[in-house]
């Protein structure tokens, strides 16, 4: 048995920040932004808004889509490393919303690829038996850490949430095929909140030298998220016995336009197989990979036994890559 993703769901908050608005907070300007990145703008949350409620809009648009009654959800993973309070999870406070009861629910932290390592983790319950479905979510509100004065960061990000579904397939086309994950904690000082958790509570001090807010070495990242990327996407594509030659679809995580084409040219997969929307949303961290797959799903793009090549690359650095047969 494997585990078929057999709905999908997104959501971005309505406020939109475009680049000619931050031209107004930092020295930057909308054609730097969109040559370096490819992001024209980017979805921010409300006052009122946390991950969770990102989270309920896109997990009941996938139950929806999936037609899975809440109140049946036997299992919720959330991926994200922006919750609404340290703890509980996300997944907790997202099952009270959902009026579920059933479900274990929790959260994983890998950043950006926090939806990937969620999905993986998900997969093993259902293609087991374990569980007879379960409610994968990346949500994210990078915006409220962010440093909306330092212009290396602030041009990058925004929110929101996408959901997946999980239910068993017996069916040998189709289902989550191989997963490969991967983690270098050698690399934790590339890309970080060094702020605001145990080793540095927030303080005063914590506020007066903004380390609450995410710090990054940019050429670090691009280097060795390119890197990465391709070989997780190697890795996997041969443990399915696959080529790029083979990969029908690409979902990957929204990190930077520059990224993703450099991944895809030294894999040799055309442009035209990857779905981008960062252009709209910026990098959602953890949402990035469900809202593109939902984005690509609902505009037709995939079918029955398609081969979809998933990837993502964040903050740990924590990376992996996918196949699914849709
Ligand atoms: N506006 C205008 N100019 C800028 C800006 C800005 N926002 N930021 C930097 N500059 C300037 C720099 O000061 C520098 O000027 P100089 O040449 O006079 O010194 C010049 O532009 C080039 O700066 P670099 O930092 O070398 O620019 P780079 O081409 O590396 O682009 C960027 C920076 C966009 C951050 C890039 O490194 C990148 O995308 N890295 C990946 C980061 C990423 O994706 N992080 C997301 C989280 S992790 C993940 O999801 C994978």
């Amino acid at each position: 048995m494997r585990s078929l993703i057999a709905g999908t769901g997104s959501y971005a908050p309505e406020k939109i920040v475009t680049n000619a608005d931050l031209e107004k907070l930092v020295d930057t300007n909308d054609q730097w932004i969109v040559e370096r990145t490819g992001i024209r703008e980017r979805h921010v949350v409300a006052d009122d808004q946390a991950t969770s409620d990102l989270a309920l809009e896109a997990s009941r648009r996938a139950l929806d889509a999936a037609g899975l009654d809440a109140k049946d959800v036997e299992m919720i993973v959330v991926g994200t490393v922006t919750p609404d309070y340290p703890f509980p999870s996300v997944g907790a406070v997202l099952q009270g919303k959902l009026g579920n009861r059933k479900a274990f629910a929790f959260d994983v932290s890998a950043a950006c690829a926090g939806s990937l390592y969620a999905l993986s983790v998900a997969d093993r319950f259902v293609a087991t038996g374990a569980v007879k479905n379960a409610l994968v979510v990346g949500a994210d509100a990078l915006t409220r850490i962010t440093d909306w004065t330092d212009r290396n960061t602030c041009i990058l990000f925004g929110d929101g949430a996408g959901a997946m579904v999980l239910k068993p397939t017996d069916d040998p086309q189709r289902g989550i095929r191989a997963v490969r994950l991967h983690t270098d904690g050698s690399l934790v000082p590339i890309l970080l909140q060094p702020g605001g958790g145990s080793r540095d509570p927030i303080s005063e001090k914590v506020v007066r030298e903004k380390s609450h807010y995410v710090k990054m070495n940019g050429r670090e990242v691009f280097k060795v998220a390119v890197r990465s990327l391709e070989e997780s996407c190697r890795e996997v594509l041969a443990d399915e016995k696959l080529t790029p030659g083979d990969v029908t679809w690409v979902i990957a995580h929204q990190a930077n336009k520059r990224i993703l084409d450099a991944t895809l040219h030294r894999l040799e997969i055309p442009e035209s197989k990857c779905w981008m929307n960062l252009e709209k949303y910026g990098n959602t961290s953890a949402a990035s990979v469900p809202m593109t797959l939902d984005e690509a799903n609902r505009a037709g793009w995939l079918k029955p036994g398609d081969t979809v090549l998933m990837m993502a690359i964040g903050g740990g650095m924590a990376w992996g890559a996918s196949v699914v047969r849709w």
